[in-house]
């Protein structure tokens, strides 16, 4: 009889030991966050013109939550908002084995209704620059939104380094309230709030007229003398010390703008996007989109002696806000003092080029940090986002089917195998993509539906998304997130996509991974993920209030079910199905 056996059992118990040591000096020092917010309306002044904000503990934007991979986070949430519900969710926090704390109101859970109080536990698996928001009705515009930084722990390298880091979070800012622009979406005629007024850095920002910031020495226009509570000027960043490396971590949470950042004189070095290590890729500016996040380098190697600005600009619609500026100082000036420049004005907004170039050389992983990508798909959706006419309304839809969500949330009626409580009739999986023109507004008449992409648990899922001109003959960017996952970014694509050519030019080697991508005007972009994650998870544009200047087009989708007035855009959902669900 061999005997070997023994020898092999006793190293297969020591490693399973060693293992569970390990195991436990993690979790050891995994730690627990307790946070506990009240959220209400109280007047803020963020743009220096006072209006009602939704507020976490009086504050807008809500605080940075800092956390290590592999702690909890939970969050005790009061709604004081006294008439309106809530519900927040964690925007690149995949909840792995949480769905029910995504946050995501009609699909994940229940609204928060006025004076209750809801808890999210969650992990955060794994380091990056993340954010939270309110993700019921509009109310994020309104301003409940805030950034979520997981650090890597302690002697894990990360595959750059710095001295110190810093968070900027990028928002745009309406003075009319979330009510008026919802309210505005879903009535007939269809009433726009036009561009935001304001954009903030660290939700700060300055008011001026856009006219206004463009006749140079004052201007005799009433509309110029704005109101200013004293003290009102661009706010600091940060102050360097000269030769500090910083590493920015910079996020956006716009309702409608697609933004451009620069700090004049300091070019900037991408490290990460959306929790991921990319290339390293030097940049001036910064093209930046919705629920999107980056950290970047950027050194203090600039004359010490002044200050410089930051800036952010609206891009991809035509530029009718005055840009946010900060001051970035150097240690010893005063960090107030504007810097002896005129303020910087920005790219050309409609320099797509630019845009699809930057989004391009972003998209390959950190040598490093690939991950590998299946090399072929279980299944490959080919997704048309334009807009149809139903009902009479205008509303983007996907394929043609245009979202709404039931009155029972998706993952409740899936856990509980209720019948009947969304539409069962999956929705089109392509679109007849060799006859149809993406230069001509949509033809077709659309229809509105709860219709949920059921997954297989496992499978690998390609997502092509198409972009067209809509209905008031414009193509543009669309920011689309996915929820619970990550996707690997394989192109981005010029014109109409065609299968049989198209797919030869995914990057399957070393694409990068990230929770939202921009689909560039009258382009596709193509992303691939693996659907390991069981739960129902929304994919939408992250564009809050996506309506056209010229009053004829409109992301408008009524709360139908909710029974509630507000105007909302979800281009699509999707459902990983498991067995334990339902
Ligand atoms: Cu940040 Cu469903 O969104």
């Amino acid at each position: 009889m061999p005997t070997p056996r023994r020898p092999q059992r006793m190293l297969a118990a020591v490693l399973l030991l060693l293992c569970s040591l390990a195991a436990l000096s993690v979790s050891a020092e995994a730690k627990v966050h307790h946070h506990t917010w009240d959220i209400a309306y109280h007047y803020k002044s963020l743009d220096c013109v006072e209006k009602l904000a939704v507020t976490i503990n009086g504050e807008s934007p809500g605080p940075t939550i800092h956390a290590t991979q592999g702690d909890t986070i939970v969050v005790t949430v009061h709604n004081k908002l006294e008439t309106e519900n809530t519900g927040i969710h964690w925007h690149g926090i995949r909840q792995i084995g949480s769905p029910w704390a995504d946050g995501t109101v009609g699909v994940t859970q229940c609204p928060i209704l006025p004076g209750d109080t809801f808890t999210y536990r969650f992990v955060v698996d794994r380091p990056g620059t993340y954010f939270y928001h309110a993700h019921y009705g509009m109310q994020r515009v309104a301003g409940l939104d805030g950034m979520l930084v997981v650090s890597a722990p302690d002697g894990v390298a990360e595959p750059f380094t710095y001295d110190e880091e810093r968070t900027i979070l990028l928002m745009d800012w309406w003075h009319k309230s979330v009510y008026e622009q919802a309210v505005g979406l879903a009535s007939d005629p269809l009433k726009f709030v036009g561009e935001p007024q304001s954009l903030l850095i660290n939700g700060r920002g300055v008011f001026e007229p856009f006219h206004c910031s463009r006749a140079p020495n004052g201007s005799s226009d009433a509309a110029c003398n704005v109101p200013r509570s004293a003290g009102c000027a661009p706010p600091p960043l940060f102050t360097a010390v000269p030769g500090k490396t910083y590493r920015l971590r910079v996020g956006s949470l716009t309702s409608l703008s697609a933004l451009n950042f620069a700090i004049e004189g300091h070019s900037m070095t991408v490290v990460e996007v959306d929790g991921h290590y990319v290339r390293p890729v030097v940049v001036d500016s910064l093209y930046i989109y919705s629920g999107e996040s980056y950290s970047v380098l950027v050194k203090a190697d600039q004359n010490p002696s002044r200050n410089y600005w930051a800036a952010s600009h609206v891009v991809a619609r035509e530029r009718n806000t005055t840009s946010a500026m900060a001051i970035l100082s150097y240690a010893g000036n005063d960090p107030r003092a504007p810097p002896p420049t005129p303020r910087p004005e920005g790219p050309a907004w409609d320099d797509v080029t630019a845009r699809v170039e930057q989004s391009r050389s972003l998209a390959v992983a950190h040598p490093d940090h690939v991950l590998p990508v299946p090399p072929r798909p279980d299944r490959a959706l080919l997704l048309l986002n334009t807009q149809n006419r139903i009902g009479g309304h205008t509303k983007w839809a996907i394929n043609g089917v245009s979202l709404a969500f039931p009155a029972t949330p998706y993952l409740v009626s899936m856990k509980r195998g209720l019948q009947g409580a969304y539409d069962a009739r999956p929705p089109p999986e392509t679109y007849d993509f060799r006859s149809y023109d993406i230069e001509r507004p949509p033809p077709a008449n659309g229809t509105v539906a709860s219709a949920v992409y059921r997954l297989a648990l496992g499978s690998v899922v390609d997502l092509v998304l198409q972009n067209t001109v809509a209905l008031n003959k414009k193509s543009e960017t669309h920011p689309w997130h996915l929820h619970g996952h990550d996707f690997w970014v394989l192109a981005y694509g010029d014109g109409k996509f065609d299968p049989e050519r198209d797919t030869a030019r995914f990057n399957l080697r070393d694409p990068v991974m990230k929770n939202t991508v921009a689909l560039h005007p009258k382009g596709w972009t193509a992303v691939r993920f693996v659907a390991d994650n069981p739960g129902v998870w929304l994919f939408h544009c992250h564009i809050e209030a996506h309506v056209h200047v010229h009053g004829h087009g409109g992301g408008v989708r009524g709360g139908r079910g909710q029974g509630r007035p507000l105007a909302q855009v979800y281009h699509g959902l999707w459902t990983i199905q498991d067995p334990a669900l339902t």
